[in-house]
């Protein structure tokens, strides 16, 4: 079999691509572990996840080593979309807990020395909002039907809807509420959703809402959180008059394609469609962020904002991230990268350069509540289009083993980038998505409002095991799991891999371990210039280590007694296989 033989000089830095900034605020190389709640872990025995249910795994994020948590929403909500409908935003939903429950799980985080990073929700509320119950109660053209997107139909009767938008779930983004008799002729009005029907977007025009909102931010940052993940951060202002527009809304698009009606394609490496349309990336948006900014300077200590921005190319979402505006933004570019080494040396470079040059820390991510897990993802044929949204027991299945080969090698070479990256629950088990959910478990609203076309985000939001075999597989004291878990979970628990040499988990508590020691997250890049033209091999050096994959079928044999300090697979006579990551002592 041909190899490829490195010597001691082919791996020698090229220039420094990213210089490292002088300031040194916790998330700008802060490991942030995604908790999701209602899948965490179970402290009641309901089936679904809850707030005891976290403060009982603190050690285990102690342990693994992460910087801080964010936790998706926990307030009260109906859950037509697992919380990101919320009814109250300074209340806990009693499925979760109580505002007590959170000031524990708070305090404990902080104890183990771990940020608290919540969730907000500002595009939209629930329809059980009492904002959205005032204005369904008064008439058209009132206080509180402002705070929402109410508009007449079009058509003589008004029974068009205003524009023709199409909800990011599937269906028009418009509904029409019932008749009553103070209608007049324009017929009972309409308003706005992006998402599902029972979540309304607000009126960012109106100032009651900024004042709501800041005063939101303000409960919780008394309450200590330590940052904000901001929702549809890009979402919230939509251009003047609501402009018609033919364009495909999407949360999370493929690799494959660029969206036909968006001229104004990617130049810089990044990936997916842009998402310009009238109700994406305004300019009026960063007004919001600025004036947040301000708020969490009020307060003592470092308090964060990132942005959950679906914005391509990178250098618009690194308008988010301007000094006095927000202080990270998802990399969805990183994300949405196939396992190419072309493509991801590209990426990398993009996102580096472009937020250094608003001074911004670049983040990571390879997984989230969203999208197929990436240990799933990297098994398929083709990563891209509705395949990252959700995989349905009639689609073509991932190769889980080639999937979580690349996953663990796709970690290591996240886990090897200087700035801050983002896990999500479970990764760090290795774990697949539920790749066969049966229609009548699933509960994502994209998969109703599309008549089953996609299957939804459910399959990456099932309950984590924890101890294999037990009922739930530990999840909680019952044997209640609110989505069945696939068998393989029982293998992947996390008591079958903690101090198990090889196991997914302790790959990734090595690693943070050693990113924290080798003070990788605050270090420079350069990339091994011998290998920067490779079609097969990612190389960069950072901080005293060389991080190296190979996404090629042809072994790269290491020079002679390099000291490999960690490797994602076994090596093979001294070479890095395929589908390999290897940090090397430089
Ligand atoms: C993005 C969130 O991550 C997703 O889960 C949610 O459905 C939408 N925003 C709407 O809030």
């Amino acid at each position: 079999m041909t190899r490829t033989a490195l010597t001691t000089d082919d791996l020698t830095a090229g220039a420094p691509v990213h210089v490292p900034a002088a300031s040194g605020e916790w998330w700008r190389d802060a490991v942030i572990y995604q908790v999701y709640p209602r899948s965490f872990a179970d402290g009641d025995g309901d089936g679904i996840g809850d707030l005891p249910g976290v403060t009982a795994k603190l050690d285990h994020l102690a342990q693994l080593g992460v910087d801080a948590v964010w936790l998706s929403p926990f307030y009260r909500s109906p859950q037509k979309d697992a919380g990101y409908d919320v009814a109250d935003y300074r209340d806990i939903d009693p499925l979760f807990g109580t505002l007590a429950d959170f000031d524990e799980m708070l305090a404990g985080a902080h104890e183990r020395g771990l940020k608290i990073i919540v969730d907000l929700v500002p595009n939209h509320s629930s329809d059980q909002h009492v904002w959205f119950q005032e204005a369904l109660a008064a008439a058209r053209g009132s206080a509180a039907r402002d705070r929402y997107l109410f508009r007449d139909g079009r058509g003589p009767a008004g029974d068009e809807p205003p524009n023709n938008w199409q909800s990011i779930f599937g269906g028009p983004a418009w509904t029409r509420l019932a008749p009553r008799h103070d209608d007049g002729p324009a017929g009972p009005q309409w308003y706005l959703h992006l998402f599902d029907s029972s979540q309304p977007d607000l009126n960012w025009e109106n100032p009651e809402v900024h004042a709501e909102f800041e005063d939101v931010l303000r409960f919780w940052l008394d309450k200590g959180v330590d940052g904000f993940r901001v929702d549809v951060a890009h979402g919230m202002v939509k251009a003047a008059g609501l402009p018609d527009w033919d364009g495909h809304v999407a949360m999370v698009e493929g690799t494959v394609e660029e969206a036909p009606s968006d001229p104004g394609a990617p130049e810089d490496g990044s990936t997916g469609a842009g998402n310009r349309g009238p109700m994406f990336d305004q300019e009026g948006v960063h007004e919001i962020y600025r004036s947040w900014h301000r708020v969490l300077e009020e307060n003592p200590g470092e308090r964060c904002l990132v942005a959950e921005a679906w914005v391509e190319p990178l250098s618009r979402l690194a308008r988010y991230v301007r000094p006095d505006e927000m202080h990270q933004a998802f990399n969805f570019s990183f994300l949405t990268a196939p396992w190419d080494a072309a493509q991801l040396r590209t990426v990398v470079d993009v996102s580096l350069n472009t937020m250094d040059a608003v001074g911004a820390p670049t983040t990571w991510v390879l997984s989230n509540h969203d999208v197929v897990r990436h240990a799933s993802r990297f098994g398929l044929a083709e990563i891209g289009g509705k395949q990252l949204n959700g995989i349905a027991a009639t689609d073509p299945q991932p190769d889980a083993e080639l999937g979580l080969r690349r996953a663990r090698a796709a970690t290591l070479l996240m886990l090897g980038l200087p700035g801050s990256a983002y896990m999500y629950q479970g990764e760090e088990l290795g774990l697949p998505d539920h790749t066969a959910l049966p229609a009548e478990v699933r509960q994502d609203p994209s998969f109703f409002r599309t008549d089953g076309a996609e299957p939804g985000r459910d399959g990456c939001r099932v309950p984590l095991p924890w101890v294999g075999g037990a009922p739930g597989n530990g999840f909680g004291p019952s044997d209640k799991t609110w989505l069945p878990q696939p068998g393989v979970y029982a293998d992947l628990a996390a008591d079958r891999q903690y101090g198990v040499a090889g196991s997914t988990y302790e790959m990734y508590r090595t690693a943070l371990e050693l990113r924290r020691a080798e003070k990788i997250g605050t270090a420079g890049l350069a990339w091994v210039d011998a290998l920067a033209g490779s079609p097969d091999v990612v190389a960069f050096h950072v901080a005293g280590v060389v991080v190296l994959s190979n996404l090629g079928a042809t072994p790269v044999v290491l020079p002679a007694e390099t000291d490999v300090l960690l490797a994602s697979g076994d090596l093979v006579d001294g070479a890095v296989p395929a589908d390999t990551t290897v940090w090397l002592r430089a």
